[in-house]
């Protein structure tokens, strides 16, 4: 079990180190901009990081999308004049032909008229790039008045660009015609609608932290330990039956974080619109699932000498190894959702590895007793009190 164990650990951490997914907290500062605010946006799968200069009355964002294909166009616009595309003076991004990327300003009068050209507002230091299938806007805005509260604001994403530089038309998926909404500048929060509506990214994050933190520690930590505990503290006489109550402890404290863990990502994946994470998700359900079984396990219990404790034993430990690999596994997945600064996936890592070579130590230590104890059976009797190690 324990090179098992290893190679677990180690897969998961090289396939996990790099991959990262879009969230607001991987750009929280972007080439060394900090931004004081991010939303992300209900729609669109989009992200606008900004800060308010309330003296200048300007507006620095950086607008963060994937294009609809890969040789598409992502824009975001201020509404001036009303709350959806007419009215909206927008910018632009998207990949010129001779390959480097351009940000364009567009006064949007109607939908049929969209004209290349000044804004009703100044902007500058404009400027865009494009990573790994997203693309960034970047650009500082003097607000249309001063000592505004709110603005509204409109966002798309489109598939193609015209030979002369003029973005094709978006498709008409709910999505699209959704992704407009006001930002307050005044509490940061960004909203769908004049009257309010889907939460801000602002305080969706800190929901989402406390769904990271809630499930890395009972997931991600204590089952973990709870495991180290029974497969190696039982090997010593003297901590029977400490060690059975520490285990029963640890894993049943596990698994009540676990589940409001659990309960607060099912939350916040059903307010997630057209979004899911799939495996994430899954395997969450499996882990509880599995989890809750493993509770009852508890219960059922036979004693020591009985004949189905052995069968009770294959089950127990299978589901509860099942549980190990599974719940470091969505610690990853997560992380790579929740994408949060890097010393916390890297303060995640040190903790698990340190976790398993405390379990590879106390393997060899197992085995040496086990070894000491076999050469010296030959000479003393049998202590019964001993439980053979198991699986
Ligand atoms: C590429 O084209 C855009 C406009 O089409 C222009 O603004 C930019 O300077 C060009 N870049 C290079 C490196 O030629
Ligand atoms: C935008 O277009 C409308 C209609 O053509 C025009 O009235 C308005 O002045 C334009 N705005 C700017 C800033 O050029």
């Amino acid at each position: 079990m324990a090179p098992f164990f290893f190679l677990t650990f180690f897969s998961l951490l090289t396939t996990h180190l790099s991959h990262a997914q879009l969230s607001c907290l991987t750009l929280q500062s972007i080439n060394k901009i900090v931004y004081n605010h991010c939303n992300e946006l209900p729609h669109l799968n989009s992200y606008l990081h900004w800060s308010l200069d309330a003296s200048k009355n300007t507006l620095s964002i950086a607008f963060v999308a994937r294009p609809a294909t890969t040789d598409g166009w992502i824009s975001w616009a201020i509404n001036p004049t009303g709350d959806g595309m007419p009215g909206a003076q927008a910018l632009v991004a998207f990949k010129a032909s001779n390959g480097s990327m351009v940000v364009k300003t567009f006064n949007i009068s109607s939908y049929s008229s969209i004209m290349e050209g000044k804004l009703a507002f100044n902007v500058k230091d404009t400027r865009a790039d494009y990573f790994d299938g997203v693309m960034r806007i970047f650009a500082t805005v003097e607000l249309p008045e001063k000592g505004m509260t709110s603005v509204n604001q409109v966002w798309q994403v489109g598939p193609s660009v015209s030979a002369d530089g003029f973005p094709a038309k978006h498709a008409f998926q709910p999505a699209n015609l959704g992704a407009k909404g006001r930002l307050d500048l005044l509490s940061g929060q960004s909203s769908s609608g004049p009257s309010g509506g889907i939460g801000g990214g602002d305080s969706r994050t800190k929901k989402r932290n406390i769904h990271g933190i809630l499930n890395a520690v009972s997931w991600g930590i204590l089952f973990p330990v709870g495991v180290i505990i029974a497969r190696y503290l039982r090997a010593f006489p003297s901590a029977d039956p400490a060690w059975f109550y520490l285990h029963a402890f640890c894993q049943v404290s596990a698994y009540a974080i676990g589940v409001a863990g659990w309960a607060t990502g099912l939350k916040l994946g059903s307010e997630l619109k057209g979004v899911t994470y799939n495996t994430h998700r899954s395997i969450g359900i499996a882990l509880f699932s599995l989890a809750t079984v493993q509770i009852f396990a508890l219960f059922l219990r036979p004693n020591k000498d009985h004949k189905f404790r052995f069968y009770w034993n294959i089950y127990h430990h299978g589901i509860g190894y099942s549980i190990l690999v599974l719940g470091i596994l969505n610690v990853f997945k997560g992380l790579d959702i929740l994408s949060p600064e890097s010393k916390w996936r890297s303060a995640y890592i040190i903790t698990i590895s340190t976790l398993g070579a405390l379990a590879l130590l106390l393997e060899v230590i197992t085995w040496i007793v086990i070894m000491k104890r076999k050469s010296s059976k030959s000479t003393k009797p049998y202590d019964n009190k001993q439980q053979p190690l198991a699986p």
